[in-house]
């Protein structure tokens, strides 16, 4: 089994992004006004309650660990939390965006019919008194406290890699100005000597206020016709004259590279605040010597006139030692075109009312389900799961992704629900768990993926879409890669015996 040749598995485009919010582009006025709504208004002192939380005390140690990850000085977010004076009068508005569930963003949420059995990693959500205390604070006036004594600070997750050894950077200036976004793929090269593993992938913004997300891959040589593997002078033509891009060039792109004549996987998946992804312990992604990497980037202009990039990198770590284990992400979902025989299945399900099984979201259908499932054919392999993503476009609502066991005591687990479906907030979520405690996928399992459409203007995401298009009805919406068109995909992270 080669769980390599990635075109059997990424089924149609693919795309897993990491993103902020677009109002993140709008400046302080959200939260300023957010503010005024939320409770403390600027002029307002602080109380003389001895018992009231105070910021240096009980605030600072909450946001140190959740929110200034993103809400530092030149960060993404509109203010930061890093000083009590440039915390203390948006009090009443963080109160109000925790308890809202609007922050800290956490798409992954437990819901009556989906339980993950494990912990997510880096999990920056708030346990309800951690709300509690903010919103105590706020009442009180926003106490500063004794800077003396202050309470213990988080250790918010490592934001760097320890290392890099290969920094792939955007290979021209990009200027994002007026109201288009950006959607780009640029392909580089990493000029390996050796084939290796990657073990570590990390996205430094070259610009935070107009880099949205960026999905990384790598491009790598496919099987042909023939059986044989192309050479790397073969897939470096079969580029040109499928995009006509080279090493150092780019193209257009939404959703995915959308690449036919060459193979591509998932690297990673990045958003602004996003610390670096790191491989399972003892377990890398192979890269081959003839890759190439693909940045799948979105830029969103400011508003506020030209902004440029000319140095947002991908940074990689590579393993000293061939690991044990092989992890990377797969994509599953979308299956249009590519039906794969050689280890696994899928099958789009019909949905009530439906004469045949059909991906389309009509208009005005305000909550149109598609189903599909992926059933495996591994023979003895077993494939662990490590970390879930979902992805759709700007119609989504709510996806889960569930797996079946065909046997054992388990009959199914859900791996993740993103019920409140943000495009601009995704990101890939990790188990906080051992290798041998991970959900296992084996033979004749099959994962379902449910996904919710709003095709509706009560769907925001809609009315932009729609804007950005100059329409101003929904519209009929089928599978595919363009802004209105939608997908329902799962991004898995599998971790298995490194078969080498
Ligand atoms: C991953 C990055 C990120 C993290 C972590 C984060 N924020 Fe934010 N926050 C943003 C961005 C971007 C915006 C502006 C866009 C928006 O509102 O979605 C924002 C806006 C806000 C606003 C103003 C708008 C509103 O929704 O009220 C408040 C208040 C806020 N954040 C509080 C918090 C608090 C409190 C935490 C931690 C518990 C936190 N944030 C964690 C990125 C982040």
């Amino acid at each position: 089994m080669r769980l390599c040749s990635r075109s059997k598995l990424v089924l149609a485009c693919s795309a897993l992004g990491v993103t902020f919010s677009l109002a993140a582009c709008g400046g302080d006025d959200t939260a300023a006004d957010a503010a005024a709504d939320g409770g403390m208004m600027k002029s307002q002192t602080p109380k003389n309650d001895a018992n009231a939380p105070t910021w240096y005390k009980d605030i600072a140690p909450i946001v140190s660990d959740k929110c200034t990850g993103c809400h530092t000085e030149g960060g993404i977010a509109p203010f930061s939390m890093k000083s009590y004076e440039s915390a203390k009068d948006f009090a009443g508005s963080m109160a109000q965006a925790v308890e809202d569930g609007r922050m800290p963003p956490f798409l992954a949420q437990e819901t009556d019919a989906c339980k993950p059995r494990l912990p997510w990693a880096n999990d920056i959500r708030l346990s309800a008194d951690q709300k509690k205390t903010i919103r105590a604070w706020a009442n009180a006036g926003a106490p500063e406290g004794d800077k003396a004594h202050p309470g213990k600070l988080g250790t918010p997750a490592p934001t760097k890699l320890a290392r890099e050894d290969v920094v792939l950077t955007v290979p021209e200036k990009i200027t994002v100005d007026g109201k288009q976004d950006i959607h780009t793929c640029m392909v580089l090269d990493p000029k390996l000597k050796e084939d290796g593993y990657v073990i570590g992938r990390q996205i430094t913004a070259g610009n935070n206020a107009v880099l949205h997300h960026v999905v990384s891959y790598l491009v790598t040589p496919q099987t042909k016709a023939d059986g044989t593997m192309q050479t790397r002078a073969e897939m470096l033509a079969a580029l040109k004259k499928e995009k006509n891009v080279a090493p150092g060039g780019r193209y257009d792109c939404f959703g995915g590279p959308s690449l036919t004549t060459v193979g591509f996987e998932m690297l990673d998946a990045w958003a602004p605040g996003g610390v670096p992804s790191m491989a399972p312990p003892d377990s890398g992604q192979p890269i081959s010597k003839d890759a190439l990497v693909l940045l799948d980037t979105h830029y969103h202009p400011t508003g506020n006139g030209a902004e440029t990039d000319d140095s947002t990198h991908l940074g990689l770590m590579l393993a000293t030692s061939k690991p044990k284990l092989v992890s990377r992400v797969i994509l599953l979902g979308n299956f249009e075109g590519t039906n794969d025989t050689n280890f696994g299945t899928s099958t789009l399900l019909k949905q009530p009312g439906e004469s045949k099984a059909e991906f389309m979201i009509p208009a005005g259908e305000a909550k149109h389900v598609e189903e599909m499932t992926w059933t495996w054919k591994l023979g003895k392999t077993a494939l662990r799961v490590y970390a879930m993503g979902t992805h759709m476009h700007y119609v989504g609502q709510d996806m889960r992704v569930t797996l079946e066991h065909a046997a054992g005591a388990r009959k199914q687990e859900c791996l993740i629900e993103t019920p409140v479906w943000d495009f601009n907030w995704q990101r890939g979520y990790a188990y906080d768990a051992a290798y041998a405690d991970l959900p296992e996928m084996l033979d004749g399992d099959t994962v379902r993926m449910r996904c919710v459409f709003n095709n509706t203007t009560d769907n925001a995401h809609v009315l932009k879409a729609l804007d950005d298009r100059g329409l101003d009805a929904p519209v009929d919406v089928p599978l595919g890669e363009d802004t209105l068109d939608e997908m329902c995909l799962a991004a898995v992270g599998i971790v298995y015996p490194n078969p080498n």
